[in-house]
């Protein structure tokens, strides 16, 4: 795996942060919130299964070892992805899982080509209404959309939205669950349901509860550069002063079999 300098770990998103230090579970809901994806996604044997913004592919090679299903496991980011096929080998299931290069907003897949699409905190980073779009015409109809998302669970302090929002992520735009349910609706999806909670990843106890056994060696990775510990002391400061607003949204949608909107349902 390539190492980074210390620029560019100091530019690192979050995200992209916490999979350099090894964490496996990186959206708002935590292990728990994809627990209840897989429950609602009902997968069937032979499914054809699309993860978009895979990160480091923990979903999608959880889906390869739960279910007799073919998973594509796709991110916009080669660090990202370094790490998803290190993942996926060291798993033994590369015959189930192939990661590719993709950008939700551009999907590189045939309308109708998956059974189940899985996006779990992607959709929030992009122009959500196209990505929404994207998910829906990818998927067959009668299949499934899934996603995880931020959303505001407490109004939050002015300063905790300027530190989450201008500081920690720049450029992320969230909603309500009202107007997440809105934007799938809007991308010609039926069926919807949510289901919401607090953002616990980054709290000790939800940190623990997603890594289990993998916890110790994240938090000692951190001990061995400087430039990670420096980049810890700026985040978890901000993170905690966000963290109390903060919830996430999941949420279920089907592809009906005769489109009712959408440019491309
Ligand atoms: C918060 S992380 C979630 C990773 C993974 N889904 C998980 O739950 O652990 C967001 C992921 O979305 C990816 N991403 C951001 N913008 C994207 C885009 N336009 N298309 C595809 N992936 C994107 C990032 O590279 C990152 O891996």
């Amino acid at each position: 795996m390539s190492a980074l300098t210390t620029a560019e770990v100091s530019r690192l998103d979050p995200y992209a942060f916490l999979a350099v230090l090894g964490k496996r579970v990186i959206h708002p809901g935590g292990k728990a919130s994809t627990d209840r994806l897989l429950q609602w996604a009902a997968l069937r044997d032979g499914e054809r299964v699309l993860d978009i913004g895979c990160g480091v592919a923990t979903t999608a090679v959880r889906l390869a070892q739960e279910a007799d299903v073919q998973v594509v496991a796709a991110d916009i980011s080669p660090l990202m992805r370094e790490r998803a096929e290190r993942n996926v080998h060291a798993a033994g299931v590369s015959d189930r899982v192939r990661v590719d290069e993709a950008d939700i907003l551009y999907l590189p897949y045939d309308d109708d080509a998956f059974d189940c699409v899985f996006a779990e905190a992607v959709t929030m980073f992009v122009d959500r209404h196209r990505a929404a779009q994207e998910l829906a015409r990818v998927c067959r109809p009668g299949g499934r959309v899934l996603a995880t998302e931020f959303y505001w669970r407490e109004p939050p302090t002015p300063e905790a939205r300027q530190i989450f929002l201008g500081e920690v992520c720049p450029g992320l735009r969230f909603d309500s669950i009202a107007e997440w349910v809105d934007i799938y609706g809007g991308a010609g999806l039926t069926d919807i349901r949510t289901e919401s909670g607090p953002f616990a990843m980054m709290t000790p106890r939800g940190f623990l509860t997603d890594e289990g056994w993998h916890a110790p060696a994240v938090m000692l990775r951190a001990m061995t550069r400087f430039a990670y510990l420096r980049k810890m002391a700026w985040l978890m400061p901000r993170m905690s002063r966000a963290v109390p607003y903060l919830g996430y949204i999941i949420v279920t949608a089907t592809k009906p079999e005769q489109a009712t909107s959408g440019d491309n349902a």
